[in-house]
């Protein structure tokens, strides 16, 4: 299992937390399902094209997606598969389109240790066509910050409870923002850096999971962060950690 079921709360190894459901490692917990078109954004990274659901992702550009590092890490753009416009897991939807991958941008600072930078870009084979179910979601600016306790939603297809099942239905759920102090008093000082951002609530429930890696955490209507890692799922104390977007906004740019 990819989350483990005891640990210490400083002995804990991210790197095992946060194994990507792709090497057997997250659904939403605590979530309902979004409506069809909700989140038009919204992708399944799969393993090759028409493959299984292996982590989540965000269009940013006619041909460019948002995932994680960790989604990416030592995969080849022939591995993967992107598709667009879904809603159910197992059922065609009827924006559905699938793309193959031609370019994988992992991070060049990618560190899977302390899953720092998890931030992937990739260039897709062909450019997507948008309409009502499917289309781009903006960027924050630059260096933005969220005080804590803002309400921000992720989206995605992981588990919905920890080691459970996969969504059937693309799930939604709302998370308040806790600050990067009260974060480092969960997981350890060294153990949050700057770039990342963590949600959840003080009693735990809400939470994304394994297989919503790479996916949206939106705070009003922009890419705020990407999912990222945690200490098992919707955990009382541990809130869910996110890429923070808006310190890979000159990143993005670069690569798009
Ligand atoms: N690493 C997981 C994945 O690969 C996502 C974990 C998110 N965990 C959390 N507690 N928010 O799908």
């Amino acid at each position: 299992a990819a989350c483990l079921a005891v640990a210490s709360a400083r002995t804990f190894s991210k790197k095992a937390l946060s194994t990507p459901l792709a090497r057997g490692g997250g659904r939403i917990v605590g979530g309902t399902d979004a409506y069809p078109g909700e989140f038009p954004h919204q992708i399944m990274l799969t393993r090759g094209v028409g493959g299984s659901l292996m982590c989540g992702g965000s269009i940013v550009g006619s041909n460019k997606v948002i995932t994680a590092g960790h989604c990416c890490d030592g995969m080849s753009a022939s591995k993967l598969g992107v598709e667009v416009g879904s809603h159910n897991l197992y059922e065609d939807d009827p924006d559905q389109a699938s793309f193959a991958v031609s370019d994988v941008g992992l991070h060049e600072d990618y560190d899977s240790w302390n899953i720092n930078n998890d931030i992937c870009m990739l260039t897709l084979e062909g450019s997507i066509s948008m309409g009502s179910n499917v289309g781009t979601i903006g960027l924050p600016s630059s260096m933005e910050e969220y005080a804590e306790g803002t309400i921000c939603t992720v989206s995605g297809w992981g588990t919905t409870t920890e080691g459970g099942s996969l969504a059937r239905v693309l799930q939604k759920v709302d998370v308040p923002v806790v600050s990067d102090d009260h974060c480092r008093d969960s997981y350890g000082q060294a153990d949050i850096t700057d770039s990342m951002i963590c949600a959840g609530l003080d009693q735990g429930g809400k939470d994304s999971c394994q297989g919503d890696s790479g996916g949206p955490f939106m705070c009003g209507n922009q890419l705020s962060g990407v999912v990222s890692w945690g200490y098992g799922c919707a955990e009382a104390g541990y809130p869910g950690v996110y890429t923070q977007t808006s310190y890979f906004v000159d990143w993005v740019n670069s690569h798009m």
